[in-house]
């Protein structure tokens, strides 16, 4: 039997609810208060590394790129974006909640490779949503990963971000020619159509959740 240890519990803001960090004897997971099963974990990212490598590959002749990640996690997509990008490129990752962050510049660090300490990394404590608010022409890869997907399970006004009115929001913070990717639990045919009539050329794509079998995510490029 396995034996967990909980080290952390973090406020969401906005909500009732709290993130729990645990650990066991070579992993972490990420739990939220109200039940259900992990949201996060170190052990599978096989689809947290697609969202940053899928729409950073489009990028070859970008020569500083600007890359926004919405949703830290466990910084798995944040380092493979650091993997595809080059030394003239900035990445902001905005957290809602802070204790995440805290958490990734310790005990979850070592797993994802510590990419809060690459001076490329810009971290921005806030709502991804009030953030792409502020923005005009400014992203070569917007990559949202804040929810299990247009099925939200964190935050309900994470909704926003998937509706046609937020799609238009992310759509005006990228650069032209720029890719908005988003990560999900799994397909959505309503949220690709709302992609497409926001005037996106959009590819589906089915990741496993960890190596070649097993559970399957789905990540839209939009561009
Ligand atoms: C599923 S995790 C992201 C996993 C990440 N892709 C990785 O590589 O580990 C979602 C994260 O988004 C954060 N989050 C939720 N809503 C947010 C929002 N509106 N703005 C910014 N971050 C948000 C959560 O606190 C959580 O850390």
């Amino acid at each position: 039997m396995k034996h967990w240890t909980q080290l952390g519990v973090a406020p969401i803001p906005g909500t009732g609810e709290s993130l729990l960090l645990f650990r066991g004897k070579d992993d972490f997971f990420i739990k939220i208060s109200s039940g259900g099963g992990e949201l996060m974990s170190t052990r599978k990212h096989g689809s947290e590394d697609a969202l940053g490598v899928l729409p950073c590959r489009r990028l070859r002749n970008t020569v500083s790129p600007r890359v926004l990640i919405g949703g830290l996690g466990m910084g798995f997509t944040l380092a493979a974006v650091l993997k595809e990008v080059g030394a003239e490129a900035e990445v902001t990752v905005a957290e809602l909640v802070p204790e995440v962050v805290q958490w990734n510049r310790g005990p979850l660090g070592a797993h994802s490779g510590d990419p809060l300490s690459d001076p490329r990394t810009v971290v921005h404590v806030g709502d991804v949503m009030k953030l792409l608010r502020s923005k005009r022409n400014q992203y070569d890869v917007i990559a949202l990963d804040v929810d299990n997907g247009p099925e939200g399970l964190t935050l309900p006004s994470n909704d926003r971000l998937y509706s046609e009115a937020g799609i238009a929001i992310a759509q005006q913070a990228l650069r032209t020619g720029g890719v908005l990717a988003y990560w999900s639990a799994g397909p959505d045919q309503a949220f690709h159509d709302r992609l497409r009539r926001c005037g996106f050329m959009v590819e589906e794509i089915t990741v496993y959740a960890h190596g070649n079998k097993g559970a399957r995510h789905t990540i839209w490029l939009a561009s």
